[in-house]
């Protein structure tokens, strides 16, 4: 089996784990809450965070059942910043069913209420969940650090998504900044040196070097499967980023690109709801057509080069390094 869905698998079967013990002994509400979480976080997922836990531990140790049971921890976190994310965008779908605050039948207000306390819930299991692995405490400690710091970076990253797309004036290297915040920090960088200083790896600066960019070149390849991506294969509309109004650098390339008309057509959609299939359709081709498109991809691409790019630097390793690089491919060139 390869090393993804090993331990893919692996993670799954300790996050169970984690699940059946929380759910032990307890009843009624709580009961509901953690259930329901579970639902949540075992329906689906690409369980990327875990795995660049373990691949930085692998940097400086042998894999072993601690970094595995630590590494669920993100994927405890990834479950309470999607519900929130989820309630914050507007989002009706999510891993191919209905989102956190779509699973309950109350009033909205109470479907938001419930699902904003069950992901702090989970923020809570997110730590017990790392406290729980036995390592040395000067290690643990700065991994904790580092936990905090992920969540403080995707704050601002989620702060600024909110807000600086409601001027005329955001530019494409502002929405490269927030990809770097709100995605890069938590997804690739953070797990990574959490996982290497787990080990003891005394070289985590260099991290950033991979870590950041292919971060922000898995997020450029999320708006474009968020537009131009298969709903089925992603699990998520494809409608929603351009009804809520994104301006993502397919957007803002094509404001630049594109013809005055064009340009207008777009502008006038961006951010409404009910668009009807043949105005998105337009709107795709014309993104498409003026080159947007293809910058877009060749912004990832920039990206994910300057990363594969840095590997060497991390090991000496000929096996880790094929490794780190196929973890690379599989975040740019997937489709769900
Ligand atoms: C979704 O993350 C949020 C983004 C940062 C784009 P993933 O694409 O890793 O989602 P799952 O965990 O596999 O569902
Ligand atoms: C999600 O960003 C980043 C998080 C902090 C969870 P998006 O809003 O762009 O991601 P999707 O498209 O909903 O997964
Ligand atoms: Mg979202
Ligand atoms: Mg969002």
């Amino acid at each position: 089996m390869d090393f993804v869905s090993r331990y893919k698998q692996l993670v799954d079967t300790a996050l169970e784990e984690f699940f059946a013990k929380k759910e032990t002994g307890k009843s009624g509400i709580e009961r509901d809450a953690i259930s329901r979480l579970r639902e949540f976080t075992m329906r689906g997922g690409k369980r990327i965070r875990p795995l660049f836990m373990i691949l930085g531990y692998w940097l400086n140790s042998d894999i072993d059942s601690k970094v595995i049971r630590a590494s669920i921890s993100l994927e405890l976190m990834q479950s309470y910043l999607l519900i929130h994310d989820d309630i914050i965008d507007r989002s009706e779908v999510r891993r191919g069913g209905p989102t956190f605050h779509r699973m309950f039948d109350y009033e909205e207000r109470i479907n938001e209420g419930i699902s904003i306390v069950c992901a702090d819930l989970s923020d809570a299991y997110s730590h017990e969940a790392l406290l729980d692995v036995d390592f040395a405490p000067d290690r643990l400690n700065a991994a904790m650090r580092l936990m905090s710091e992920i969540v403080e970076f995707t704050g601002v990253g989620q702060l600024m998504d909110i807000t600086l797309p409601l001027g005329d004036d955001i530019t494409p290297e502002d929405v490269t900044a927030i990809h770097k915040y709100k995605t890069a920090q938590y997804t690739v960088n953070g797990p990574m040196k959490m996982g290497a200083t787990l080990a003891g790896y005394k070289n985590s600066e260099k991290i950033d070097n991979y870590g950041l960019p292919l971060g922000i070149a898995f997020q450029i390849q999320d708006d474009i499967l968020g537009m131009f991506g298969n709903e089925k294969e992603l699990g998520k509309s494809v409608v929603s980023d351009f009804e809520e109004g994104k301006k993502t650098h397919l957007v803002l390339f094509t404001y630049e690109m594109a013809k005055r008309a064009d340009v207008e057509f777009v502008k006038e959609r961006l951010g409404k709801k009910g668009i009807s299939k043949d105005d998105f359709q337009k709107v795709k081709d014309i993104i498409e057509k003026c080159g947007a498109l293809e910058r877009t991809r060749e912004l990832s691409n920039k990206y994910y080069e300057s990363a594969t790019s840095s590997i060497s630097d991390l090991t000496g390793s000929s096996q880790k390094r094929d490794q780190l690089k196929t973890m690379a491919d599989l975040m740019v060139r997937r489709v769900s």
